[in-house]
């Protein structure tokens, strides 16, 4: 464990794929300058985050809140109070581990706030703990300790000041102080239908957003999307903040695609949409430094005549040479597409796999592959 981080806090991970969504806060944090550092826990839906010894409070929370609300697989954060892991989750070792929380942790917190408690099973948990009432118990044990500690806190479950959350999984239980929530569903509400040019090839918002939080991208640097239809990822790079470049080979679809951002209140320059073809580039050697990309697979979206595999082919040898080491390229492709081996070498690059159902006939591979 590194000293010169401190003042741990937790996250708790969308359950739909625990592993995307680790490797997409792990991206994120890697751009951030070494201001966080991330651990694993027990369970693979919590991780605990510490932040850097010499921040002041106020930055704490304006760096937290990049991360949270940047990251699309994440429910909230909380500051950790308390977390214990369990063997058989039986009364007995239930009990004991829960009445080992010390009300010491409790020393920093507001002495005079209205709180409520809430707490949540993720990952069905075993024995005991799938009983409701256990759940309540825990909810009553927090809030008594809570106000054993500051007699004059007072108990709101309508609109708290505090709100404080106990996350029971299969293997342990965190409690932890509410401190922000992430900007997940307002995403998920977004769909690609909703924009005033729809294509059946649009992706989701929400995949189209952790795709470029996949990029570990910074700020100021530029994304391209190579094959960016309707502009989804252009949209998403640019809420994020990210200066963006999108070619598209159809007219009628780049058409579409500026429709999509001027409705967005894009600003041009900072969002750049280019009539060509992905197999000819023609940007200098390191003025790019994250591609995201969700080629045509010839079914929805046309390829345009050519074999899905030479146009990506095609297609990675002129992103070799465009993107300089330690940059990466995302690419989703249809599941049963098996490129990966051949682009690594390609690029000289390693890769991450990802796997992400969409519906009965689609399941997506998420390949990143970073450069060396
Ligand atoms: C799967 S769609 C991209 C969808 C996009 N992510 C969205 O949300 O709208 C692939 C796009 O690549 C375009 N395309 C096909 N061949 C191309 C090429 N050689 N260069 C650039 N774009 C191409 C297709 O016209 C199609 O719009």
């Amino acid at each position: 464990m590194n000293s010169s981080y401190n003042s741990e806090y937790f996250c708790l991970l969308s359950g739909e794929n625990p592993e995307l969504a680790l490797y997409e806060l792990e991206s994120i944090i890697s751009s951030m300058n070494d201001l966080i550092q991330l651990e694993r826990t027990f369970d693979s839906r919590i991780v605990n985050i510490k932040l850097k010894e010499t921040l002041l409070q106020n930055d704490e929370r304006s760096i937290l809140q990049k991360l949270i609300q940047r990251a699309t697989m994440v429910h909230c954060c909380c500051k950790l109070l308390f977390q214990v892991e369990y063997k058989n989750s039986s009364t007995n070792e239930f009990n004991e581990l829960v009445q080992s929380f010390d009300t010491n942790n409790l020393l920093d917190l507001e002495p005079t706030t209205t709180f409520c408690v809430r707490t949540r099973r993720i990952r069905n948990p075993v024995g005991i703990l799938t009983k409701p009432q256990i759940t309540q118990e825990i909810t009553n044990y927090f809030g008594a300790a809570i106000l054993k500690r500051f007699p004059n806190k007072k108990v709101d479950l309508e609109q708290p000041e505090e709100l404080y959350r106990v996350i029971v999984s299969k293997y342990g239980l965190w409690f932890g102080l509410h401190i922000l929530e992430s900007l997940r569903q307002a995403v998920r509400k977004r769909t690609a239908r909703d924009r005033p040019f729809f294509h059946p090839s649009s992706m989701n918002p929400i995949l189209q957003r952790t795709l470029v939080n996949l990029t570990a991208i910074k700020e100021g640097q530029w994304l391209l999307d190579p094959f960016c239809g309707t502009g989804g990822a252009l949209l998403e790079a640019s809420r994020l903040g990210f200066r963006s470049v999108g070619i598209e080979i159809d007219r009628r679809i780049v058409w579409g695609a500026f429709r999509n951002l001027t409705s967005d209140k894009i600003t041009f320059p900072l969002t750049n949409l280019i009539f060509g073809d992905a197999k000819h580039l023609g940007f200098r050697f390191g003025a790019i430094s994250a591609v995201i990309t969700d080629p045509p697979y010839g079914t929805a979206a046309s390829t345009k005549g050519y074999d899905l595999n030479d146009l990506l082919i095609q297609f990675f040898i002129e992103i070799k040479s465009i993107l300089s080491p330690n940059s990466r390229l995302v690419i989703s492709v249809p599941s049963t597409v098996n490129l990966e081996e051949e682009a690594a070498t390609i690029l000289n690059a390693s890769y991450r796999k990802f796997y992400q159902y969409i519906h009965r006939s689609l399941t997506r591979k998420i390949l990143v592959f970073s450069l060396r």
